[in-house]
């Protein structure tokens, strides 16, 4: 349990400095005035030492510093350094800690980081398919269980939620997001903020969650990591913003910078965004950590001449902590003396950082995420469980023909076939935390734990996708010529009944770096598909990756196809849920997928344009070659049950300020199975100050029933949801007309119209 050991006397003993009573009074009560009694007593250089943070060299993420860990250890003795990142396990946490503690001059506690994206030891799935689930109870619950095993570890600080907006499933890190729609990003990224940190941060069951990468990093050029984007105010506001915004409500307690530059200004010195909005407009006083060395990186930009004009333009912008950077350490004592930099920036950039150690607890007690008794609290076996329910509510049913799915009970024999098939490293995905490699219930396992005795099952792999060293930092080779495995799999799957295929990407071809231009199945998979399906029609093709994948030839031309992403530790147990008709999946796409990759980026939420669709002749905006929409889009996601959606209506045509109007729909289960349908509400601002999307989601309800059963769906409609970024350059809703949308996907809904009147 945590050890509170009383304010007042820890800060009577530790400040002990030269000459000066460094006593903090301990009837300083509140954080805000026990952050200026501390601030009071530090030197610039002490200030300057809480902005840096190290590596602490055990896991790299990024490139290496110059710095070796003696000086590192130095720096940490001196009160050089505030903050550490990969320093893991209790022992190693503590034993830094202990050299702030026993060694420098105020004693001011580190805070540890890590990226616990989708859990720390239990791995939940990937964020991009756990936003599929589109519950947000669940993914409150497994940031819950994923800061519950960080803090029993050491850990006080998770670099997540990743929060970027993106629409192009060539970026890598789309599979650490929540997709392409800012609404339901906006809603994850409240949950997941609760859940890592809930009401009490200096309870040690909770750390501090980081709301990430401010801004624009999912809209890189082409897809392509760390890479330029062109983003103007109106895209700014509209779409990337809004989640940071409600991450800054939620009170997360840091933000990260991101690597690119955003119209000629790098992230990292941008002013406007972390000084004006973040700071200034939202009134968020927490602090930013730049990304790993984004600072030094503004010399490769182009922006900064060296190390010392990097600190400064970060600095000055609003960038309150150096990652693992070496900018701030050499260059901010010196450029407030030379003034360039003022003291008062300082001043604030502490203060921040300060106030989140206080809010964690640390000043009271530095080692209270140190306690190895925490792990002993722990119940892995819980956290199976829950890992198994989020898993298989994540699973997206994307075809389902020929009454493969369920499996029948008259199937007798199944082969089970594919790269991925008995993969149990790839389920844990990228940026997988302490999630041990190999630890995942394969799918083979799951259906092996989960048939029953008369059904037999064969396995043959066909063919390797991701070949050699697999790691976080290294290229990963695909295989793409060996078909020597192509007999025993066409054998097996010609004395089978069904053939259960497990096809998709290797976990280190998605995550940070991993940007591809192709984003089909990649290697020799498409082709061993298309040679099982010459022996046996009975396919169903389950999809592990952590991308929209390209999946034209397979959604043509194969009768099932279940999109189970990278799941977890628990995956292959939830896909037999699923499979087998234990769950009834439910999942959504928080993403589109795409006919072609050219058509990236995709997303529904697009605008009109002054040319939307002339089947007549080709002026207009698509392509001559494909068509121009999703092959499955924003939304979509099928059941062993069948809903229908009817008798829209709206209980008045008028929307006034400060009232509410509500649109209500019939939800008829019109199937034999008991089912979830995810309804989902969109909203079309017909004529704007700026142009607006063609739809844009406000709203969504999990609505359970029963065969047969009808209920009726309501949502209420006020004015704030009608707010946007107008060409008055600011949030405002504007008086005119509007349709409201209802249906199963972003693509096949009804419609009524309301006006708004001002
Ligand atoms: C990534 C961040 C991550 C950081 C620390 C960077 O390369 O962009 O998302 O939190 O490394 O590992």
């Amino acid at each position: 349990m945590k050890k509170r050991c009383l304010l007042g006397f820890f800060l009577c003993c530790f400040f002990i400095a030269k000459g000066q009573d460094t006593t903090i009074p301990s009837s300083v009560k509140n954080v805000e005035a026990k952050v200026d009694s501390v601030l009071a007593l530090m030197t610039l250089e002490e200030k300057v030492g809480q902005l840096v943070q190290y590596n602490g060299s055990w896991d790299l993420t990024g490139p290496a510093s110059e710095m070796n860990n003696k000086q590192k250890e130095e720096n940490l003795k001196n009160g050089k350094v505030g903050a550490m990142l990969n320093v893991l396990s209790v022992e190693a946490t503590r034993k830094a800690q202990k050299l702030v503690m026993e060694n420098s001059r105020l004693k001011i506690p580190l805070m540890f980081g890590y990226d616990v994206i989708h859990g720390y030891s239990t791995i939940f799935p990937v964020p991009l398919a756990e936003t599929s689930s589109w519950d947000l109870e669940a993914m409150e619950k497994t940031a819950q269980i994923a800061a519950l095993e960080s803090a029993a570890n050491g850990i006080n600080w998770t670099f997540s939620p990743m929060i970027d907006v993106s629409r192009d499933a060539r970026w890598g890190r789309i599979m650490e997001g929540s997709g392409e729609d800012p609404y339901l990003t906006s809603k994850v990224a409240v949950a997941k903020v609760q859940g890592y940190q809930s009401n009490d941060l200096a309870n040690p069951h909770t750390i501090a969650a980081t709301a990430k990468h401010f801004a624009g990093y999912g809209f890189g050029e082409a897809g392509r990591d760390y890479n330029t984007v062109h983003i103007g105010e109106n895209e700014l506001h509209n779409t990337i913003l809004p989640p940071f915004k409600a991450a800054a409500k939620a009170g997360v307690a840091t933000f990260m910078n991101s690597f690119n530059d955003i119209d000629g200004t790098p992230a990292t010195a941008h002013k406007t965004l972390q000084r004006d909005i973040l700071k200034r407009d939202w009134n968020w006083n927490g602090f930013v950590v730049s990304d790993w060395g984004s600072i030094p990186e503004m010399i490769a930009h182009g922006l900064a001449r060296d190390k010392k004009h990097a600190a400064q333009l970060a600095l000055n912008a609003g960038s309150d902590m150096d990652m693992e950077g070496g900018a701030y350490e050499i260059g901010l004592v010196s450029l407030v003396e030379e003034g360039k930099v003022s003291e008062e920036y300082i001043n604030d950039a502490v203060k921040r950082v300060l106030r989140v150690k206080f809010k964690l607890g640390l000043f009271e007690d530095p080692y209270l995420y140190a306690n190895p008794e925490l792990l002993d609290q722990i119940s892995f076996e819980e956290h199976k469980a829950v890992a198994r329910d989020v898993a298989k509510k994540s699973i997206v049913l994307l075809k389902n023909e020929k009454g493969l799915l369920p499996i029948q009970d008259s199937v007798k024999k199944i082969a089970v076939i594919g790269p991925l098939a008995n993969d149990k490293d790839t389920p844990i995905g990228n940026w997988r935390a302490q999630g041990k490699s190999n630890s995942a219930v394969s799918l083979l396992e799951g259906l092996q734990n989960n048939v029953s005795k008369e059904v037999a099952i064969s396995y043959a792999k066909g063919a390797d996708l991701g070949m050699g060293e697999r790691s976080f930092l290294m290229p990963l080779e695909i295989n793409r010529t060996d078909t020597s495995g192509f007999q025993e799999a066409i054998t097996k799957a010609s004395e089978a009944d069904l053939v259960i295929m497990a096809l998709g990407e290797d976990a280190f071809q998605t995550g940070e770096g991993r940007s591809q231009v192709d984003i089909g199945l990649v290697g020799v998979q498409k082709e061993l598909l298309k040679e099982i399906q010459k022996v046996n029609k009975n396919i169903v093709l389950v999809l592990i990756n952590g991308r929209p994948l390209e999946i034209t030839y397979a959604s043509e031309n194969i009768p099932a196809i279940v999109e189970a992403w990278q799941l977890g530790s628990e995956s292959g147990n939830a896909i037999a849920d699923v499979l087998l008709g234990d769950y009834n999946p439910s999942g959504k796409l928080p993403v589109s997928f795409p006919r072609a990759v050219g058509q990236e980026p995709l997303y529904y939420n697009q605008k009109n344009t002054g040319r939307p669709f002339n089947p007549t002749h080709v002026t207009y905006s698509g392509y001559t070659d494909e068509k121009k929409d999703a092959l499955y889009p924003f939304g979509f996601g099928l059941s062993y049950t069948s809903f229908e959606y009817g008798n829209l209506s709206i209980s008045e045509e008028e929307l006034t300020p400060g009232n509410s109007i509500e649109v209500s729909f019939s939800l008829k289960n019109t199937g034999e199975r008991e089912g979830k349908e995810i309804a989902q509400l969109y909203i079309r601002d017909l004529v704007a100050s700026t142009t607006r999307p063609v739809k844009e989601l406000k709203g969504f309800k999990m609505v359970k029933l029963a065969p047969g059963e009808s209920k009726t769906v309501t949502f209420q409609i006020n004015e704030e949801m009608l707010q946007f970024y107008s060409a008055n350059k600011k949030w405002e809703a504007e008086a005119g007309e509007f349709e409201v949308m209802v249906g199963g996907n972003s693509r096949d809904l009804q419609k009524v119209k309301f006006s708004l009147k001002k």
